[in-house]
């Protein structure tokens, strides 16, 4: 078979997984990652596939059909242009975050020697973008997961960063002194999903990202955001930054919480993503 005719299958296979499972994803292009995976490099459209190659190609694309997410499969995710290692037990980045990494992008570069802390870094997308794009800051990842941080210390070491570093820490608890009241830019993108709703989330999230990562076991997914927001002016430089990727339908309440801390110039920024805001205010 030719890599067109089992992309054609594929495709068809997956996407009435989709329709089963509730399958997120580009069926097509995940067929591609898939058949690439198995062939070592991206096949020719009318590429002969081996026979070897096939057989192992079609056990990936019936993971998939399972509900598997395709980076745990591969090993890697694409962020911001970057390709980011993963592996199981760990929250898999979202295009939608890239948002959130610009935003703090957009507010580094305005500064000097700027100090940038992303909270529940996860592998380390939102603090690895930043690090790249703002070779002058000095970048703090952390998390509660010592899997998630080994992980996003590869990834920043595969980049030869060496403006960034991951610590364990249950939000701000974990943080050195030294950085009370001196952050130019705090990020979080929180496990946000209400307790009662994790149920209700599609396979390949409930049955493979770990709950901690989805939900804060809040009755409204909003525990860790009050946290943050409670917690975090006192760690702020005074005009630093806090932002926070959220849901659209949270996201009154998160600007109501954030103007009742104190925070200026409260607002609910939009990429070019549907699914998620990111709130920013200023102290
Ligand atoms: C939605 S994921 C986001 C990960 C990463 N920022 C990203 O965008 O891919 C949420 C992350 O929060 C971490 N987490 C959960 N509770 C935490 C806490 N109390 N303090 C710090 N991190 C926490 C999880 O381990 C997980 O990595």
């Amino acid at each position: 078979m030719n890599a067109n005719q089992l992309i054609i299958e594929a495709k068809r296979e997956l996407v009435s997984a989709n329709s089963r499972f509730g399958l997120q994803g580009e069926e097509e292009e995940d067929a591609w990652t898939l058949l690439s995976h198995a062939s070592g490099e991206e096949p020719g459209l009318l590429d002969e596939i081996p026979p070897a190659t096939v057989r192992r190609f079609r056990r990936l694309i019936r993971r998939r059909q399972a509900g598997e997410p395709v980076p745990y499969i591969v090993g890697w995710a694409e962020f911001s242009g970057l390709r980011l290692s993963i592996r199981p037990g760990t929250f898999v980045p979202r295009l939608t975050s890239e948002f959130l990494a610009a935003q703090a992008v957009r507010r580094l570069r305005r500064r000097r020697r700027p100090l940038h802390v992303d909270l529940a870094a996860g592998i380390g997308p939102v603090a690895i973008a930043a690090a790249m794009a703002v070779p002058q800051a000095s970048v703090w990842g952390f998390d509660i997961s010592s899997r998630a941080l080994s992980q996003a210390r590869k990834n920043a070491a595969a980049l030869e960063l060496d403006n960034i570093r991951f610590r364990l820490s249950d939000l701000f608890s974990g943080l050195p002194a030294s950085m009370r009241g001196a952050i130019d830019v705090v990020t979080i993108h929180p496990p946000y999903v209400a307790r009662g709703e994790v149920g209700g989330l599609p396979v390949e999230m409930k049955g493979y990202e770990p709950r901690h990562t989805l939900t804060d076991g809040s009755k409204d997914g909003l525990g860790l955001v009050r946290r943050v927001i409670s917690e975090g002016p006192r760690w702020l430089r005074p005009g630093g930054w806090l932002l926070i990727e959220i849901m659209p339908s949270e996201s009154a309440r998160v600007r109501t919480l954030m103007s009742r801390a104190g925070l200026k110039e409260v607002k609910s920024t939009r990429g070019g993503y549907k699914e998620t805001r990111v709130i920013v205010g200023r102290l």
